[in-house]
């Protein structure tokens, strides 16, 4: 048992320092392994099926970031779900959120008496999320959670009550696992930091 920890411990260290082919070239470094990211996730998912036993729940994703962690997340889930996703943009300038979203695809769902679940990738300022939560207690769902891969750490804006949370991050911007910078990174399977000269480059 031991010697499988030492070993599962050794390749996330191997992980956090070889980053170095064509397709993550710009990541200084793994901040969350692949790994770590999955053992949360099935953690998550256990929780979620024990907390979500009764009628079917809906779990909304937040488009774009959040479609690779509700397509690894819901498989966690040994439950009968549906899925549905929203796409928002955020108005303003490209680097701060105005708290005030656009929404670009709206749901295909009626929300009424169902147990949502909301899928983001990143809580930030929280803004967002927000304004999403607003918008979304008014089409009188029956209850309304939040799952987010990441939160940054004390830096929100507004309070909110996320009650599943994957990792507490350091307040630096970061990409990979749906999370992108510019569209890009978006599939890289762990969560880096960018090189700074990746922010100059592009
Ligand atoms: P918030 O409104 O400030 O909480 O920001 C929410 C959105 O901004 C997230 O859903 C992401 O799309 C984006 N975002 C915030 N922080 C990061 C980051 O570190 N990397 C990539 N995208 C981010
Ligand atoms: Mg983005």
């Amino acid at each position: 048992m031991e010697g499988r920890v030492a070993l599962s411990d050794l390749e996330d260290a191997v992980e956090r320092s070889v980053v170095a082919d064509e397709h993550d070239k710009d990541i200084e470094r793994v901040l969350i392994s692949e790994r770590e990211i999955q053992d949360k996730l099935k953690e998550l998912g256990e929780q979620i099926t024990r907390d979500y036993a009764g009628p079917p729940p809906l779990l909304i994703g937040v488009l774009k970031g959040a479609f690779v962690m509700m397509a690894d997340l819901s498989r966690h889930i040994r439950l009968p779900l549906e899925v549905d996703f929203m796409a928002v943009a955020s108005y303003g300038a490209a680097t701060k959120t105005s708290g005030v979203v656009r929404i670009l695809k709206d749901l295909d769902h009626d929300l009424e008496g169902r147990d949502v679940l909301l899928i983001e990738d990143i809580v930030d300022s929280g803004l967002t999320l927000n304004y999403l939560l607003k918008n979304l207690r008014g089409r009188r769902p029956a209850s309304l959670e939040v799952c987010a891969l990441l939160k940054k750490t004390g830096i929100q804006r507004v309070h909110l009550d996320v009650k599943y949370v994957g990792f507490e991050i350091p307040p630096e911007f970061v990409v990979g696992y749906g999370l992108d910078f510019s569209e890009n990174f978006r599939n890289l399977p762990y969560v880096g930091l960018l090189r700074p000269e990746a922010y100059r480059d592009l």
